[in-house]
C-alpha cells in the first residue's frame, strides 16, 4: 500500500451509476483489506467480475511441507544449487523455509503463466535476483527486472510473463500482508523527508485499458490449496480504477542507506514490514565514520527473531563461505557473529558494496525437505577458529 491514484475512467463519486459511451451500466468492484476498514481499490468492470464457474485446478505450487524438527544450529542454505522446477510462475515456486507468519520460496520459472492467480493467503513480495519479466492484473501491467522487489497484494488476479532468459526470484508470502514501515510516514501517509526512499522511487501498475488474451481460467490459492475457476469473458475489463491498493514494484538500489558515526542496527535498513517480520536491504554505502568504530556487525544474541540473509552480490564483511544466492538462517535462541577474523578485519573499512535482503521473522522457521537438500553441511562448524 502505497498511496492512491486514479487511473482510466472513474465516476464522480463512489457507488453511483457508471456507462461506458454505449450507455451500459458498469460493475464496480470493491476490492478491500481489513475488511472494509484498511486500504481498498474500487475498479469499474464491463462485465460482472465474480460470475465465475467452478473447475478443476491445473496448476499451483507444490504447498510448503516442514521437515521433522532438527537440532538448533546456524544454517546456509545455496539455492543455486536447488533444481530448477521450471514452468510458468504459478507452477515453479519451491518452498524453503516457513512459519507461521510467512514462507520463503525460490522461484526460478521458464513459462508465462497460462492462467490468472490469485493468492488468497497473504501477500507476495518478490526479489528478482535474475530475470526480469511483467506483472499483468485487471489493474494493469508491471514491468520488473533484475533488483526490483516486486509487490502483489492477496486476492489479486494476475498473471507474470518471465522475459527469455535465466530467472530467478526470491519469494516471501506474508499472511498478514506487507507494508511500509510505519516510522516511514507522516500523519497524512506520506512518505517522510528522512524516509529511506521516496514515492518516486516505486514503480506503479499502468492500466492500459480492457484487453482480451483469450485466458478464461483462473486459480484461488486459499489454505494452502489452489482451488479453479472459469470466466466467461476476459477479466481484464476493467475501464479504471481508483484506489491504494495496486502491484508496484521498488528497485532495491533506489534504497537510501544510512551510515552513523558507529554501527547501526539492521531496523535503520527496515524496507517492508510484515505480522511478525521486517524485511531490510542492504545497499552499497559508507560505513561508521568515528575513527575508532567497528563497521562489521558486532556478535549478537537477538533472542526474539530468527534472521535470514539472501545474499546477492559483493563482498560480506563479516561472513565467507557464502555467495550470490546464498540463504543465511541464524536461529533465535542461539547467538550469531562474524566469521574468524572478519570483525578485526573490517577495522578501517569505509565503504561496502554488499547488495542484500535480510528478514527478522518472529516465529521460529522450519526448513523444507528442498531447503535441507541444498544446505551446507559445514557451516555450524565454520565459525570456530582453525
Ligand atoms: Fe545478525
Amino acid at each position: 500500500m502505497l498511496d492512491r491514484i486514479v487511473q482510466g475512467a472513474v465516476p464522480r463519486k463512489h457507488h453511483l451509476a457508471f456507462r461506458d459511451g454505449e450507455g451500459r451500466l458498469l460493475h464496480e468492484e470493491a476490492y478491500t483489506r481489513a475488511g472494509f476498514d484498511g486500504p481498498y481499490t474500487l475498479a469499474y468492470h464491463r462485465g460482472r467480475p465474480h460470475a465465475t464457474h467452478p473447475v478443476e485446478a491445473r496448476h499451483g505450487w507444490r504447498p510448503a511441507v516442514p521437515a521433522p524438527a532438527r537440532r538448533l544450529a546456524r544454517r546456509h542454505y545455496r539455492t543455486p544449487d536447488l533444481p530448477a522446477r521450471g514452468g510458468p510462475p504459478v507452477d515453479a515456486r519451491v518452498p524453503l523455509l516457513l512459519n507461521s507468519d510467512l514462507v520463503l520460496s525460490l522461484v526460478a520459472p521458464d513459462a508465462a503463466d497460462p492462467v490468472y492467480v490469485s493468492n488468497g493467503d497473504g501477500d507476495d513480495l518478490l526479489y528478482v535476483f535474475e530475470g526480469g519479466g511483467l506483472l499483468r492484473s485487471p489493474l494493469g501491467d508491471l514491468r520488473f527486472a533484475r533488483d526490483d522487489y516486486v509487490y502483489v497484494p492477496r486476492g489479486l488476479l494476475h498473471r507474470i510473463v518471465p522475459d527469455p532468459g535465466p530467472q530467478r526470484w526470491l519469494a516471501l508470502e506474508a499472511a498478514g500482508g506487507f507494508h511500509l514501515p510505519s516510522q516511514w510516514r507522516n500523519e497524512t501517509g506520506q512518505l517522510r523527508m528522512d524516509a529511506p526512499y521516496s514515492h518516486r522511487d516505486f514503480r506503479r501498475v499502468e492500466w492500459t485499458g480492457p484487453q482480451d488474451e483469450g485466458i478464461r481460467d483462473l486459480v484461488v490459492k486459499r489454505g494452502g490449496t489452489f482451488h479453479g475457476f472459469r470466466f466467461d469473458a476476459s477479466p481484464l475489463d476493467v475501464v479504471g480504477w481508483d484506489g491504494s491498493l495496486y502491484p508496484f514494484a521498488f528497485p532495491i538500489l533506489c534504497f537510501q542507506p544510512r551510515a552513523g558515526l558507529v554501527h547501526l542496527p539492521p531496523t535503520w535498513h527496515g524496507t517492508f514490514a510484515a505480522k511478525g517480520a521486517l524485511v531490510c536491504s542492504f545497499v552499497p554505502r559508507v560505513l561508521d565514520f568515528h575513527p575508532e568504530a567497528v563497521p562489521c556487525p558486532y556478535p549478537h544474541a537477538s533472542v526474539d527473531v530468527d534472521e535470514i540473509i539472501f545474499y546477492v552480490r559483493g563482498e560480506f564483511t563479516s561472513r565467507r563461505g557464502v555467495g550470490p544466492g546464498s540463504i543465511s538462517h541464524h536461529p533465535s535462541g542461539l547467538m550469531h557473529g562474524p566469521h574468524p577474523g572478519a570483525y578485526e578485519g573490517s577495522l578501517g573499512t569505509r565503504t561496502t558494496n554488499e547488495v542484500a535482503v535480510m528478514l527478522d521473522c518472529h516465529q521460529p522457521l522450519q526448513a523444507t525437505a528442498e531447503a535441507i537438500a541444498i544446505e551446507d553441511a559445514g557451516y555450524e562448524e565454520s565459525f570456530l577458529e582453525t
